[in-house]
């Protein structure tokens, strides 16, 4: 039977994908940061996943402001990185489990999410920057990816309440499946930043630190934070984080911190990494 065995929160960063991919990983500007996802790297290499479903936004890349799914699933077996202006990130394909997918899909729209199926798409730095700092820059991804795409750029996005239930369905789907597999979620975004206006540059330790604290010591109560505390506190992008409570909630209530990252800043943003094990899960 599948299992989850850990959640990951992680910041998606564009201008780190940048770094990684022009070899300045070890200039002033960026090694401290790169020196503090070493440990998040032997924690995922320890772990080892059979897949991830990667919980994530698309910016303005696979879907326009055309169409906008609140929730979206790729079932593809193949997911070419996308162009988002100035070429394709050098990082490999991300492969996906069409099979798997099917059945996420099946089981979410069964228990009332009505996931959009998405046959077709391209990955930009929404999904593939989680994986450069989980994975590091490598010829092939370790395992399989997932992606499921939440709307976090028009309001209204989902409630944290909703993404947490979503993830408490994915639980379900996933022990559903009959075939060995550890799998991992990851829940991506944030942390505190805006990108735009008055505020832009905005960073909010204090309030960063608490989300991720109650990440592990009261995430239903977290789940329940509404929309204005995370544009007032967190910024008009803070907004990201409410994909974390997906990753939380397909966990159980008992979970293990294994690591964190906090590091400001990164462009204009805070940058978060969380990595919680299933307490009592091999
Ligand atoms: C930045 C952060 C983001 O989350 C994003 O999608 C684009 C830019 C930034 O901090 O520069
Ligand atoms: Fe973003």
């Amino acid at each position: 039977m599948a299992k989850i065995i850990a959640g990951v929160g992680c910041s998606h960063v564009p201008a780190i994908g940048a770094a990684i991919d022009l070899g300045k990983t070890q200039d002033d500007y960026w090694k401290s940061l790169f020196d503090k996802f070493k440990r998040s790297q032997e924690i995922l290499a320890e772990l080892k996943p059979d897949i991830v479903i990667e919980v994530y936004n698309d910016h303005g890349t696979a879907f326009s402001l055309q169409y906008i799914p609140t929730f979206a699933m790729g079932v593809q077996d193949e997911f070419q990185p996308a162009d988002e202006g100035w070429g394709p990130r050098r990082v490999p394909v991300v492969k996906g489990n069409s099979e798997f997918a099917w059945h996420l899909v099946e089981s979410l729209i069964l228990s009332e999410f009505d996931m959009t199926i998405i046959n077709e798409m391209e990955v930009d730095h929404g999904l593939t920057v989680p994986l450069s700092l989980m994975f590091g820059q490598v010829d092939a991804w370790p395992c399989p990816v997932i992606p499921l795409c939440v709307n976090v750029v028009t309001y209204p996005a989902p409630t944290g309440h909703r993404c947490f239930a979503l993830g408490r369905a994915i639980r379900k789907a996933v022990e559903e499946y009959p075939k060995d597999m550890r799998v991992v979620v990851f829940g991506t975004g944030g942390m505190s930043h805006q990108i735009h206006g008055e505020r832009c540059g905005l960073i909010n330790s204090a309030w960063d630190k608490q989300f991720l604290d109650r990440l592990t010591s009261d995430p239903i109560g977290l789940s329940g934070v509404p929309h204005k505390q995370y544009v007032t506190e967190a910024g008009a992008e803070g907004i990201e984080l409410v994909m974390w409570h997906v990753m939380r909630g397909a966990l159980n209530d008992d979970v293990d911190e294994l690591y964190r990252v906090y590091h400001v800043p990164a462009s204009n943003t805070a940058v978060g990494n969380i990595i919680l094990k299933n307490r009592g899960v091999n």
